[in-house]
């Protein structure tokens, strides 16, 4: 895991070059639809990352970024389907290894591209899954155990859609790119001296979809904006220049129940929202989507704090779109009547009185022996391998997240409080939770007993959640569908730096809570416990383990010199692996089972 050496982390300063006149049309990002495979039923998507140069300024260098498929900076708009079988190939091209992680989506814990799922250069890595979500926005994203920062920094992200029947039958906008428009809002640090990106907190230069001060037209109807802050640090509190109000109809996971008319709305890093603005009778007039940072309290990423060296976007108002409106599209009809809604959904929550047990997670900080600073959960600094809960398939759990930030005293001599003097966002992989209490904490009673009204993103499904100093939140959620003992899901705060800094912790979920089978020393059997075939093989290899009382979990292709090729969980093996790609000649097979014991082969291709 990676120190915090000092509290307050680097804040960079260079003077923000004014470059308000000139607007870049905002980028729509690539669908992609996926390969439907009529012989397998399974829908295949392909993501290659690699690193590119991308200008961000008018003048002076390219920036050296990271990017997926055709993109040097961030990467396509995956649609996927509820109910689809579908099937990722993820390729590593870059000259480091990363991860790629699905956020918000649900799925088995071996598929979810977290910090235990790294793929080497050169290396393919092939999951799958059925898709279970709710039609809202989610995103992928490198999730490199102590480099997400730097990665998703240089780009390594970009939007999935989900769609699905209910909000098919809905009258939504849903032209991608006209009336349906997908915002991924970030910021850079970006040095001006030679124009290259400085991973640190809060950017100098706003970014949204890939370009500074970028500016679209719209037509004059009402529009829908998929938002997601995708920036590493800092919190958006977003609204329009011309106070025009919206309606968000989608949080995290999933539509709300009834649209929310709103003014602002506030999001933590990883958070999503849709809006729906009504544009009509606007043509000719212009206006911008505005972060309204003035808001922001000085703990809140992004807020002005006098104490620090703060940046040029600290704590003031910037616009993150410039709108033009023109006119309406031949559809508008079809559109205008969705402003009106009153019912999106039919969202079941679960009930607080199904829960079987509660967690409390404390945003924390650690000093070891060695005088190292990590911002922990629980006073416990990250550590792969460590499996911190043991969650039952199905359990109903509530989970409490408190932020003392500075206002409990800490019984550390090293340092004076509990937290640090900073909100929060916290993830968690694999579900999606309800809200059920906010609370402030109290001065006088020493106890979290203010209840504050929730905020409108807080109504739906969520994955994602800003808890700011002296915050306790609570949610509900259900650990349903996906249990493995061998392969944990992560949850963490999504302020990068935090995450990198060990505020992580990672879960299983698993049939028997109370059993405590996670493998950790992977048994190594001998060679005869598989049998493949066959071998030196052209195209397809078949793989058959002795003891059919256990099945084939993961399989890794290594090339003669140890380089992988292939990272397959668990494929499926009837029709053989799929070898006809592999150059010719001699390949290892490392096979898991799902006992957690490891075989390993050798093969030829021709
Ligand atoms: Cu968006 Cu664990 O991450
Ligand atoms: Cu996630
Ligand atoms: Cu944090």
């Amino acid at each position: 895991m990676k120190k915090t050496t000092t509290l307050i982390l680097l804040q960079c300063s260079m003077a923000m070059f004014s470059f308000a006149q000139t607007y870049n049309k905002l980028p729509i990002p690539e669908a992609v639809y996926g390969d439907y495979n009529s012989l397998t039923n399974v829908r295949q998507y392909g993501l290659i990352a690699h690193e590119g140069f991308t200008s961000f300024l008018p003048t002076g260098n390219q920036t050296v970024t990271a990017g997926y498929n055709r993109n040097s900076f961030l990467g396509p708009t995956l649609f996927l389907n509820n109910g689809d079988s579908i099937q990722m190939t993820v390729l590593n091209r870059l000259n480091t290894p990363t991860t790629v992680h699905w956020h918000g989506i649900h799925l088995p814990a071996v598929m979810d591209g977290g910090p235990y799922q790294v793929i080497p250069t050169g290396a393919t890595w092939q999951p799958y899954w059925k898709v279970k979500d709710h039609a809202a926005t989610y995103w992928y994203h490198s999730h490199l155990m102590d480099e997400t920062d730097k990665q998703v920094t240089e780009g390594l992200a970009g939007l999935i859609i989900v769609k699905d029947d209910k909000e098919a039958n809905l009258p939504l906008p849903r032209k991608y790119g006209l009336d349906d428009i997908p915002l991924i809002i970030t910021d850079r640090t970006i040095d001006t001296t030679n124009n290259q990106f400085i991973v640190a907190d809060s950017g100098n230069f706003e970014i949204t979809n890939g370009v500074i001060n970028a500016q679209d037209s719209l037509p004059s109807q009402v529009v829908r904006l998929r938002i997601l802050n995708a920036s590493v640090f800092r919190f958006y509190n977003f609204g329009f220049s011309n106070n025009l109000s919206f309606k968000i109809i989608t949080t995290d996971g999933g539509l709300v129940n009834s649209p929310l008319l709103c003014s602002r709305a506030l999001l933590g890093p990883g958070e999503r929202i849709e809006i729906l603005v009504d544009l009509s009778g606007k043509k000719d007039s212009s206006f911008d989507l505005m972060a309204f940072n003035s808001a922001l309290a000085p703990t809140q990423p992004g807020g002005f704090d006098a104490t620090v060296n703060t940046g040029p976007l600290m704590g003031i108002d910037f616009p993150c779109l410039h709108i033009n409106v023109t006119g309406a599209n031949a559809d508008s009809a079809a559109t205008s009547l969705s402003y009106s809604l009153t019912t999106l959904a039919d969202n079941k929550f679960p009930k607080r009185s199904s829960a079987n047990l509660q967690r409390n997670i404390q945003f924390d900080h650690l000093i070891d022996s060695a005088g190292n600073f990590y911002l922990t959960l629980n006073d416990t600094p990250f550590v792969l391998g460590n499996i911190n809960y043991r969650i039952g398939l199905n359990d109903t759990e509530i989970w409490s997240l408190t932020n003392p930030g500075t206002l409990i005293p800490s019984s550390d001599p090293n340092y004076p409080f509990v937290g640090i003097p900073s909100s929060h966002a916290f993830h968690i992989h694999d579900i999606q939770f309800h809200v059920l209490d906010r609370f402030q904490y109290d001065n006088i009673t020493k106890h979290y007993d203010i209840r504050m009204a929730p905020m409108p993103t807080e109504q739906g499904w969520k994955d994602d959640i800003t808890v700011d100093m002296g915050d306790s939140v609570t949610f509900i959620t259900v650990f349903s569908d996906y249990s493995d003992s061998l392969w944990p899901y992560m949850y963490h705060c999504h302020m990068l730096a935090h995450e990198d800094a060990a505020m992580m912790g990672d879960f299983v979920v698993v049939k028997n809570s109370s059993s405590t089978n996670a493998v950790k020393n992977h048994n190594m059997l001998d060679e005869e416990a598989a049998k493949i075939y066959p071998n030196p093989a052209s195209d397809r290899l078949f793989v058959e383990l002795r003891d059919n009382t256990t099945s084939v979990y993961y399989i890794t292709v290594y090339d003669a010199v140890g380089r992988t090729k292939y990272m397959l969980p668990r494929p499926k093996l009837a029709d053989g692996l799929n070898v006809g790609d592999l150059a010719p000649g001699n390949y290892f097979l490392k096979i898991m089972d799902t006992r957690g014991s490891i075989i390993l082969k050798q093969f030829t291709k021709l």
